[in-house]
């Protein structure tokens, strides 16, 4: 990984064509992880070739379940059943994933041999108290660094017990952690969230036949049955759709089509946010995808006006605050994000980050504790860090088009986590991005 990568995303448009972004980061790490853990063969098909979930199916093989990768973005699970894996001989590096290490971390605590999770520099600096807490709760013996940073250092000999857990902050990592603790615990567990989020987990389990009650802010499972294996088909990531979502609604004349986007209603909270701003986004051909709602998605070009972002829809739009920022600096009129602290502690301070960004690109920008006040206004060209978070460096890349002049961008090779492909994906549709070289 080049950790110098800068783009120079310069002014273009309009955006026009008809696209198909990779497959959801999230569903893609939770279909490795189950159809591991499952009895029989999984085929997993629209697997997200990004560097976080190939770094979950490597951890797998490291485990001892035989993964084939037919083509790309396929892969054939060979599940070892829910006590199949083996000790790994070394450490398990999750990369860049948060994801990655917080479900394993719930996962790994039901094994009967050690293991210790490592992540890179970003992911080093995330909190995992928010796992370590509840999981110790069930009984496991996780030890991490001062402040509850990993690496993770999991003990075997832990006799899980489920927990009726009310999570203090909506996080669907420490409710999928949980549960995936709870497959191997004695008795019930039960998590309870503030706010609704991403329900994959609880859908994929029942898929893999595990008995599991859920509905929006409520999971309930017991240990001790068996996961069958199944068929997977992930549907294309809405938050990597969302920066071309964005982008084709700020550039004048744009006209794109999106295909197949996953819109689980707990992703999708972008969507209404740029609706109540003037977007004009259809939704077209809404189908049933892999148990996935999806639909084609049309975007045109519409004239943004400011909102107060309701605080209802922030769990729903955790990963597109960044894209948002951008659609929020192109608006007419100030736009108020309030009730967003977790952006604090995600790849990046995206808070922080995006408003030292936009402020080089001369947008006023009020930070709060828990979000920003972004002023519309006229982007002009210049320099900015995305500090290594792939959704800050794709979101500036998307204001470059509408900038006056072109902003460089440092620290892109993050990118390839989530979006791999995503510049030669941009140009085929009217960017104009390319490598910095000098
Ligand atoms: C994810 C949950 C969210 C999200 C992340 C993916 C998941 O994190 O930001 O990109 O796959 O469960 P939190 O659980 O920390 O909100």
């Amino acid at each position: 990984m080049t950790a110098s990568l800068s783009w120079i995303s310069a002014p273009a448009g309009p955006l026009s064509g008809d696209i198909v972004v990779p497959g959801d980061k999230s569903i893609s790490h939770r279909a490795i992880m189950l159809a591991a853990l499952a009895d029989g063969m999984s085929h997993i098909g629209g697997f997200l070739e990004g560097e976080d979930t190939r770094a979950t199916a490597a951890i797998f093989a490291k485990l001892g379940v035989c993964i084939e990768t037919p083509s790309a973005s396929r892969r054939i699970v060979h599940g070892v059943g829910l006590h199949g894996l083996i000790a790994p001989s070394g450490e398990l590096d999750c990369g860049n994933a948060g994801t990655g290490m917080r479900l394993l971390a719930g996962l790994l605590a039901g094994q009967a041999f050690d293991s210790m999770l490592t992540g890179d520099e970003s992911l080093s600096k995330r909190p995992m108290r928010r796992v370590i807490e509840p999981l110790a709760a069930m009984g496991a013996r996780i030890d991490a660094e001062p402040g509850g940073l990993p690496p993770l250092r999991i003990r075997s000999g832990s006799n899980l017990r489920g927990i009726d857990y009310e999570l203090p902050v909506a996080s669907a990592q420490v409710k999928s952690a949980l549960l995936l603790a709870g497959l191997y615990a004695d008795g019930e567990t039960i998590v309870r969230e503030p706010h609704p989020t991403r329900d994959y987990t609880e859908r994929m389990l029942a898929a893999f036949d595990w008995p599991i009650a859920f509905e929006p802010g409520r999971a309930r499972l017991s240990g001790g049955h068996r996961l069958r294996a199944t068929d997977v088909v992930v549907p294309a990531d809405f938050s990597s759709a969302a920066f071309f979502i964005v982008a084709a609604s700020i550039v004048p004349g744009s006209r794109l089509r999106l295909r197949a986007v996953g819109l689980n209603p707990r992703r999708t909270g972008l969507l209404q946010a740029l609706r109540l701003m003037g977007a004009d986004i259809r939704e077209q051909d809404a189908r049933e995808q892999g148990g996935e709602r999806v639909a084609d998605l049309e975007v045109r070009h519409a004239r943004l006006r400011g909102i107060e972002v309701p605080v209802e829809l922030v769990p729903d739009m955790i990963d597109e605050f960044p894209a948002l920022f951008i659609a929020a600096a192109a608006a007419e009129g100030t736009t108020v994000v309030r009730g967003a602290a977790e952006l604090r502690v995600k790849e990046s301070d995206r808070l922080a980050v995006m408003a030292a960004g936009l402020r080089n690109l001369g947008i006023a920008i009020d930070e709060t504790p828990d979000g920003a006040s972004i002023h519309g206004g006229t982007l002009r060209g210049g320099e900015v860090d995305s500090h290594s978070d792939h959704r800050i460096a794709m979101s500036f890349a998307v204001a470059g088009l509408i900038a006056q002049a072109p902003v460089r961008i440092a620290d892109c090779a993050n990118v390839a986590t989530s979006f791999p492909g995503f510049d030669a994906l941009a140009n085929g549709c009217g960017f104009d991005l390319r490598v910095a070289t000098g």
